[in-house]
């Protein structure tokens, strides 16, 4: 029976690799996804059957409970909130990790299993405030300000060694309760501790940087019970994990360390004058520009999302296609709330997947683009990552609509972004505001159109 489930574990872990290898291309996902979940389901009824483990009443009560809550709660998310609910994951990730953890000790634990218990209660114990304290600033239900004090670096230094005394202790003396009790508030209170300092507009690289704890607390809890299908799936969680904070962090042109310890905007001034004016424009004569081009360029940000305007983007896109114009999408890492929202909301509208360039192919294309047609983007768009030394976003790489001939950004105010700074491509000579919300704007040129 033994080998059985062994090797049923080695053909999960086969699944879920070959499935996150199909992930990488919008193309194959859906049957990434499909794959790595049979993977998991094989993995869950060997883990079942898997002899000493199993006690079939509790498990059955928290599949009721735990999958009950989490089917309501998927489905009443709104997509533009699903960062804040991955963050959620992540944070009860961490959480299961604490608890399997604790219920490892046994009297008779070696001390490399005391060890791994210790790191799967800290990984998992930072994970859960960490995330708690990112859904907070996500959601604004706290404030998204980085909070910073003196001498934080200290209070943090010390917090990590109680911890790592409390943990010698704990496995030299696991007996007694006191020190696990300490090795458990301690990490929790580390996890508020390393989230606070970072700002709102960094949450999305952190919540991608919790999730890989999330998978090292589940890998350390793999140790703690012997289980080497937790193991593998912890260890590649935490792998693709750091893979994706890695990506982002490139995306913004932001180190981790400046990520994690810079507190982002909170000593940064905004210095130079926004100058020029604004030139809005009616949906009557922005359909005329447009009938008259050659090229367009999408670019689509959150408010696409907020407006849900995907579909009548599509619409566009194919009216212009109809009248010769050729048409792309240029899609920025970090546009909207979460990695590939734009990505998602495009493909639930079919729009063909080759016509979604990434921010390094557009580019270079944009001085040819007759109409860069900005929907609901803002930070992404920013010429000030390029121009302004003294922006908070100084450095990050943008798409450089400022370079096409002609601009319509559809938002519906002068309201900033995400990171909440002026954008100075409002105000430059070849961009027109088509102010409104953006399915509303779009609907109006498409009637025009048709
Ligand atoms: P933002 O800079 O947040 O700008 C979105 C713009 O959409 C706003 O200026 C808003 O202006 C407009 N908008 C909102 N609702 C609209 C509607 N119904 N119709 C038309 N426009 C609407 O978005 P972005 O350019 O996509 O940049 C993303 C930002 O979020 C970056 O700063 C990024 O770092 C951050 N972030 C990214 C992620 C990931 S992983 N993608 C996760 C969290 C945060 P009005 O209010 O004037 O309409």
């Amino acid at each position: 029976m033994d080998i059985t489930i062994q090797f049923a574990y080695v053909v999960a872990a086969a699944l879920f690799i070959f499935g996150l290898k199909q992930l990488g291309s919008p193309a194959t996902a859906r049957r990434g996804n499909m794959i790595s979940s049979f993977g998991m389901l094989l993995a869950i009824v060997a883990a079942l059957l898997d002899q000493g483990i199993v006690d079939y009443q509790w498990i059955v009560i928290g599949i009721i409970i735990g999958g009950g809550i989490g089917a309501t709660v998927a489905r009443m998310v709104e997509m533009t909130s699903m960062p804040e609910m991955v963050a959620l994951f992540n944070g009860f990730g961490g959480m299961a990790s604490l608890l399997v953890g604790m219920a490892a000790i046994a009297p008779d634990s070696a001390t490399f299993t005391l060890v791994t218990i210790v790191l799967s209660i800290l990984i998992g114990g930072v994970t859960f405030t960490g995330s708690l304290v990112a859904y907070g600033k996500l959601s604004e239900r706290i404030s998204s300000a980085p909070v910073l004090f003196a001498k934080q670096q200290v209070v943090n230094g010390l917090i990590v060694a109680g911890i790592v005394i409390s943990g010698l202790l704990f496995a030299n003396n696991p007996d007694t309760g006191f020190w696990l009790f300490l090795v458990v508030v301690l990490s929790l209170a580390f996890g508020i501790m390393v989230v606070i300092p970072i700002g709102g507009a960094d949450m999305p690289v952190v919540i991608s940087l919790l999730n890989s704890y999330s998978g090292l607390a589940a890998c350390a809890a793999g140790f703690a019970v012997d289980n080497n299908i937790l193991i593998v799936a912890g260890s590649l969680v935490g792998a693709s994990g750091i893979i994706l904070t890695q990506i982002m962090c490139k995306a913004m042109n932001r180190s981790l360390s400046n990520v994690l310890f810079s507190g982002f905007g909170s000593g940064v001034v905004e210095t130079a004058e926004v100058e020029g004016e604004i030139k809005p424009i009616s949906v009557d004569d922005a359909y005329y520009v447009l009938e008259a081009a050659s090229s367009v360029a999408i670019i689509p940000g959150y408010g696409m999302a907020v407006a849900q305007a995907q579909h009548v983007v599509k619409e566009l896109m194919e009216l212009l296609e109809e009248n010769g114009c050729e048409v792309n999408f240029g899609i920025h890492p970090v546009a909207g709330r979460m990695p590939g929202h734009m990505n998602v909301l495009l493909a639930e509208a079919d729009v063909p997947y080759d016509q979604l360039l990434e921010m390094d192919d557009i580019n270079p294309r944009m001085e040819t683009v007759d109409v860069a047609i900005v929907i609901g983007a803002n930070d992404v768009v920013n010429p000030a990552a390029r121009e302004n030394e003294g922006s908070p976003i100084y450095g990050m790489p943008v798409i450089n609509v400022d370079q096409a001939r002609t601009v319509f950004v559809l938002k519906r105010s002068m309201a900033s972004g995400f990171a909440g700074i002026e954008n100075p491509l409002f105000y430059k000579e070849n961009t027109r505001m088509l102010f409104g919300d953006a399915k509303e704007s779009i609907g109006g040129l498409i009637r025009e159109f048709s």
